[in-house]
């Protein structure tokens, strides 16, 4: 990895911010806690647990007996709705607004945490009558909209663990997910807003279930007002059923092991993989990360997490890391260009927002779309910028630096996946001097590393594999249905050490730089996708033969999707039909963010004598570089057919 090209163009940054005076004074998280947790990690972490409100306190904060299952704060029991609800309202903070949504076209609703408490409620009420249970898994698939923190949190009161499907999905996708994970229970809405104009959710739920015979309701929110189709037997609208129930509902208290929500991302093979976290843990994990990361002052500030419900980073920071703070957050329906460029600046000065997170795709648009965009607008209500997802490369980082935070916001670049619950490495704000593009250190409490092939530290300055040595509360606990996988997946690489599957140096200074994913798992624009997955979707096509997939750099995206397909004998000879055909086949079978950037119709793909394809050489001619060494080829001449071909097209 060392001669991974992207160290070489890291390893010159050494601009640094330390934090503004002010903001260090009044930070929530001080050096101190590095000290605290270094002297003390399992009672730092006995601290941190004390943000909860327990119904029975643990007796164990840690129980790693039968490693790589964790048990996190063993014996007690809670609620994770009460937490993010019903205690804020017992505290007299009723009032306080919860989420300031904000449709695309432009209509808006404020959600007080006492409205929060009566929807969810209802919510809850109506499931129970619905007949979901404790340990019944529910699945969501919703548009951006306040019901969808009703549902989830609604089942987080039953037990009931939430599956939430993002919007993009396919019907396919969304079959696969069901059926894996054995849903009888489903909440979509006729639609949602997107980029100007209603798109359709229940009419690619009906498409599912023709493929999910076991779900017995779909309830429906009525969102859009448009036509859909209709089953009598299985559909229910959500106005009809919620509306009409009481606004009390007691929440039973669960183990701290009782799973929360499962949630599904790409894994190497095909197969997505059914991410479990569970209650206790992964609470203190998203309010502990969400008070010292984001500096929350919950009294004060207004938070927004511009990404999606549907992934991790809406799970823990629209969700339930901003609730179980008691903070008030922007929940935005749409897209940054609807109806026009300058519509996330027009939220931030509106609402006055102070905390903003969002992924380096999106600051590589606002940077492409030009700086006087924000300039017409006041972000001075702006103190504190993070992102999420992927790599920000030091120009992005500036840009976001100079032209949203007017150079006074300091920047928190937060490494983490699905798997970790949240946030794992990343500067305190008040305590880190930044450099950009750096995670800089991992948090109080969690012991990352950097390790080459033999499990030893790396020396500074050289590459190898990210991993975490100690276990922390919202760490993955499973994969559902599939603990061999799991231990496989993260466990197998090193004895009980966390593999992460990503790829970074640490510096002289002891910062962390995440340059990527080492595995055959794509980063577009912070979405996760394998390889195998969309190879798939393109051979289940009946023109293709064989299909190898890479992701090659991309300016805007960060990773881009390059496909190299062998049509069958039967298929005609390529040509843009094909290629057509063949992309709008991925989207339909996956979902639009799954469409390669390009697909090549090639004579044959690069195999090693064993028949592995060597996507390493793929890539070479995907971001056109030389390509590399083909001694191990079976047939060296593949990769001059397949250049020569690419000259042509
Ligand atoms: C990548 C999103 C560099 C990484 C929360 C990881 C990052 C994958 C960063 C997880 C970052 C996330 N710097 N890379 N700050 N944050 N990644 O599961 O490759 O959707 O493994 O979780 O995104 O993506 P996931």
């Amino acid at each position: 990895m060392t001669n991974n090209p992207t160290i070489q163009e890291l390893s010159h940054e050494d601009r640094s911010f330390p934090p503004p005076a002010d903001f260090a004074a009044a930070a929530n998280a001080q050096a101190v806690e590095y000290e605290k947790a270094a002297a003390d990690r399992i009672g730092y972490w006995e601290e941190q647990a004390q943000r909860i409100s327990w119904e029975t306190p643990f007796d164990t904060v840690l129980d790693w007996s039968d490693r790589p299952f964790a048990k996190w704060f063993v014996g007690g029991r809670l609620n994770a709705a009460y937490n993010c609800v019903d205690r804020h309202v017992e505290n007299g903070l009723g009032d306080r607004v919860a989420y300031y949504f904000e449709g695309e076209s432009g209509d808006t609703r404020t959600i007080t945490y006492s409205d929060l408490l009566r929807e969810v409620s209802k919510a809850a009420n109506a499931l129970t009558e619905l007949g979901v249970k404790t340990g019944d898994r529910v699945a969501i698939y919703m548009p951006m909209i306040p019901e969808t923190v009703f549902a989830m949190l609604a089942c987080a009161r039953l037990g009931a663990p939430h599956t939430v499907i993002f919007g993009g999905f396919s019907a396919s996708a969304i079959a696969d997910r069901v059926k894996d994970c054995g849903v009888e229970f489903v909440i979509t809405a006729d639609g949602g807003y997107r980029k100007g104009k209603p798109s359709a959710l229940k009419s690619v739920v009906d498409e599912a279930m023709e493929d999910c015979p076991e779900v017995r309701n779909v309830l429906v929110v009525r969102r859009t007002g448009q036509d859909v189709d209709w089953n009598d037997d299985r559909d229910l609208w959500w106005h009809e059923v919620v509306d009409r129930q009481p606004e009390i509902h007691t929440p039973e208290a669960f183990d701290s092991e009782h799973p929360l929500y499962i949630m599904y991302s790409s894994g190497t093979t095909g197969k997505p993989k059914g991410i479990m976290h569970t209650t206790g843990g992964y609470l203190v994990g998203t309010s502990f990360t969400h008070w010292a990361v984001f500096d929350i002052k919950p009294d004060k500030d207004v938070f927004w997490t511009a990404a999606d419900i549907g992934w991790v980073t809406g799970h823990s920071y629209i969700v339930y890391g901003p609730l179980a703070n008691g903070a008030t957050s922007v929940l935005y329906e749409g897209t940054p260009d609807t109806p026009h460029r300058g519509r996330w600046w027009e939220i931030v000065q509106k609402y006055k927002v102070s905390i903003l997170y969002c992924a380096p795709t999106a600051i590589r648009s606002f940077m492409k779309w030009g700086r006087d965009i924000p300039a017409q607008y006041d972000l001075s209500s702006l103190r504190l910028l993070g992102s999420v997802g992927e790599p920000i490369n030091p120009e992005a980082w500036m840009w976001y630096r100079e032209h949203i935070g007017g150079n006074r916001c300091p920047v928190v670049d937060t490494w983490w996946q699905t798997e970790n619950g949240s946030i794992l490495i990343s500067p305190l704000p008040g305590v880190t001097e930044t450099k950009p593009g750096s995670a800089m250190r991992p948090l109080p409490g969690i012991v990352a590393d950097v390790f080459d092939d033999e499990g030893n530290s790396v020396e500074p300055g050289n590459g190898g594999y990210l991993v975490v040595k100690e276990p922390w509360p919202s760490m993955l606990r499973t994969l559902w249905g599939d603990e061999e996988r799991f231990k496989k997946t993260y466990w197998s690489q090193y004895p009980e050490v966390y593999f992460a599957g990503d790829g970074a140096k640490i510096d002289r200074d002891g910062d962390f730089w995440v340059l990527g994913r080492v595995d055959d798992v794509l980063n577009v624009s912070g979405h996760r996708m394998s390889t195998a997955e969309i190879e798939s979707a393109l051979v289940a096509h009946p023109k293709v033969a064989e299909a190898a997939v890479v992701g090659a750099k991309d300016e805007m995206t960060g990773q881009a999707i390059e496909a190299f397909v062998i049509l069958r004998e039967s298929a005609d000879d390529g040509g843009d039909d094909v290629v057509n055909d063949l992309r709008s086949h991925v989207r339909s079978s996956i979902g639009p963010i799954a469409t390669p950037r390009s697909i090549m119709i090639v004579p044959d793909l690069p195999k090693t004598r064993s028949g592995k394809i060597m996507r390493r050489l793929l890539k070479d001619v995907a971001e056109n570089r030389e390509v590399g060494d083909v001694t191990t080829l079976a047939d060296s001449s593949v990769m001059d057919l397949i250049q020569k071909g690419m000259k042509e097209s």
